[in-house]
């Protein structure tokens, strides 16, 4: 059995009022929710303190958007996987497209996160994803697979159960396109399939889905066999379009 996830990555949104709101709804629409679905906060790093705060006693667990490259030093503004783990997140994303898109961030720069955030114990959570341009080209599985590849090159036998990946196509993001069930189920397979040959317990490793995840899109595909769960943005900002598709999970 793969663990179920659903994952609200807030992106650069949120207030102090926004989390208290939010946060408190969505605790208490999932506080009926089926244990079998691991939920996953991911605010603005300056916000885990009091999404943390207002989740106490509650089973969700918190992700930072974005770690450094170093663990500590002299790297102003930055944020380590060490510090995210101090303050008792779970997950860290790697390689979001607007990390890639905005902050020039390479295949060898994710790589070297994904090993920052094993060595501090947390999972990480790789964000992998052709462009509109790339899939056109027919390229999709191959951009894929090529970040996959480099992104997880050092993982350690033992550090596979630290692995999530979420396949997001760029062009799926903010748009309201969503890949259809059938086209997402066919690059999970795919991923699926790499992972094994790369050493990975595939079976075991749970792949999300994101790009305009909806309350009305999540259920068909949430229900293919190689999607373990989703990664949401636009959506995990309104509680109850949230709630909905945690429900859908
Ligand atoms: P949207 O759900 O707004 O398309 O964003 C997806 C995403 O980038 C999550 O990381």
């Amino acid at each position: 059995m793969r663990r179920t996830i659903v994952a609200a990555n807030w992106k650069m949104n949120g207030s102090t009022e926004m989390v208290e709101v939010l946060v408190g709804g969505v605790k208490s629409g999932l506080s009926g929710l089926d244990k079998g679905v691991e939920v996953v906060i991911i605010p603005p790093a300056l916000y885990l303190r009091d999404v943390q705060r207002h989740l106490s006693g509650s089973e969700f667990a918190l992700g930072l958007q974005n770690a450094a490259c170093w663990q500590a030093g002299a790297y102003t503004g930055e944020v380590s996987a060490d510090m995210a783990a101090d303050v008792g997140c779970r997950y860290v994303l790697v390689g979001h497209s607007e990390r890639r898109q905005y902050f020039g961030e390479s295949d060898e720069v994710v790589a070297e996160k994904v090993e920052r955030v094993l060595e501090s114990g947390l999972n990480v959570m790789l964000c992998v994803g052709e462009t509109l341009a790339q899939r056109e080209a027919g390229e999709a599985e191959a951009v894929v697979a090529r970040q996959i590849r480099i992104a997880l090159a050092g993982v350690a036998a033992q550090q596979w159960e630290q692995i999530v990946v979420a396949y997001e196509p760029v062009w799926a993001i903010g748009t309201g396109r969503t890949a259809t069930a059938a086209d997402a189920q066919g690059m999970h397979a795919a991923m699926r399939a790499l992972l094994a040959e790369l050493g990975a317990p595939a079976e075991k490793l749970p792949l999300l889905y994101g790009g305009s995840v909806k309350p009305d899109n999540a259920a068909e595909l949430f229900a293919q066999p190689d999607i373990d769960g989703g990664l949401i943005g636009g959506a995990s900002l309104k509680v109850d379009d949230f709630v909905r598709i945690c429900g859908a999970a």
